[in-house]
């Protein structure tokens, strides 16, 4: 569904390549009115050239007001939607685009924080190094990547206010950096640690840094894409519509998404995997079967929303605030 709500008309201003399978686009206003402004951690929904939704993060100083930045990696077994903004989305195009949102801010602290990128994941965690220098707080940036070639904004890295508290390993896979725990020691119950790349880079990260120490309230991450979801196995169950009592039968094979559009129950969505937190819905009864990476391991134990894209149920029915 190619639907951006509070949308933005912007204009591609520019198209880079900025390291092999990663292209660039800055874009700018296309009514040439100002940009709403954005905190690092930022991303927006595009509406990609035949009928995808994509988030994005923006990767430019969050200072700035006259553009946006983002970079994305051409994924030619992908579901087609960094193909068509390599190859459908040209210098000049004008795209609609949402205003930016916030799922992975700087945690308000004064401590020490560890930025963690594996691969394309640079992107938030550039914006997040820009804003840190910015503000003279303390951090470090650890950049993985499979080669430098591979690896977007290395120039800008070294050109950059920060070039001394980044730090490139290439050479080792983004899914399982070899060195991590020396990497991550936690640095005080006031440091913050963020990492974003591939799922199991991600996945190695965390789990290296809670059983060194960490936090669960210390640590932030924010998912690309998710693993792909598979039905077998699942049975039935049903829906109740709060609102109106109505219930809707949920079979194995069909999300709870579909199963409700079905009816004429349509709830946005945009990533269909759990990632974005677009089509999140409260639940009011019943216990869902959490299959998403947007909600922490706290907010999917209270089983108070879920991600209806994705996620399923392990009660017989669930009540839902719709
Ligand atoms: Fe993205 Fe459901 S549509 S989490």
């Amino acid at each position: 569904m190619n639907q951006v709500i509070e949308s933005l008309r912007v204009r591609v201003a520019r198209k880079d390549q900025t390291a092999l399978g990663i292209t660039s686009f800055e874009l700018v206003s296309a009514d040439g009115v100002p940009l709403p402004a954005f905190e690092a951690g930022s991303h927006v929904d595009v509406a990609v050239p035949g009928g995808l939704t994509r988030q994005y993060s923006l990767c430019n100083d969050p200072s700035e007001s006259h553009r946006y930045q983002i970079a994305v990696l051409n994924v030619p077994d992908g579901r087609g939607g960094s193909r068509a903004m390599h190859e459908a989305v040209h210098l000049g195009d004008v795209l609609v685009i949402s205003k930016p949102r916030n799922h992975f801010p700087l945690a308000n602290a004064r401590g020490h924080s560890l930025l963690l990128a594996g691969g394309i994941g640079i992107t938030p965690l550039l914006c997040m190094a820009e804003r840190l220098a910015q503000m003279d707080r303390p951090f470090t940036l650890h950049y993985f990547a499979r080669s430098a070639e591979r690896a977007a904004f290395i120039g800008r890295i070294r050109a950059s206010r920060f070039s001394a508290h980044a730090h490139f390993h290439f050479d080792e896979a983004p899914a399982a950096p070899p060195n991590l725990q020396a990497l991550l020691v936690p640095a005080g119950a006031d440091a913050h640690l963020y990492t974003c790349g591939p799922k199991g880079f991600m996945d190695a990260v965390l789990a290296c840094a809670r059983s060194g120490g960490w936090a669960d309230d210390q640590l932030h991450q924010e998912y690309f894409s998710a693993e792909p979801v598979t039905m077998e196995g699942d049975g039935a169950f049903e829906v109740q519509l709060a609102s109106s009592g109505r219930v809707v039968p949920i079979a194995a094979d069909q999300t709870v998404i579909a199963a409700l559009a079905a009816q004429g129950v349509h709830i946005e969505t945009s990533c269909e995997q759990g990632v974005c937190g677009t089509c999140l819905t409260r639940v009011l009864g019943g216990e869902p079967d959490h299959r998403d990476v947007y909600l922490t391991a706290a907010e999917q134990a209270s089983n108070d929303q879920f991600l209806p894209c994705c996620s399923r149920a392990k009660s017989g029915r669930l009540v839902l605030d719709l």
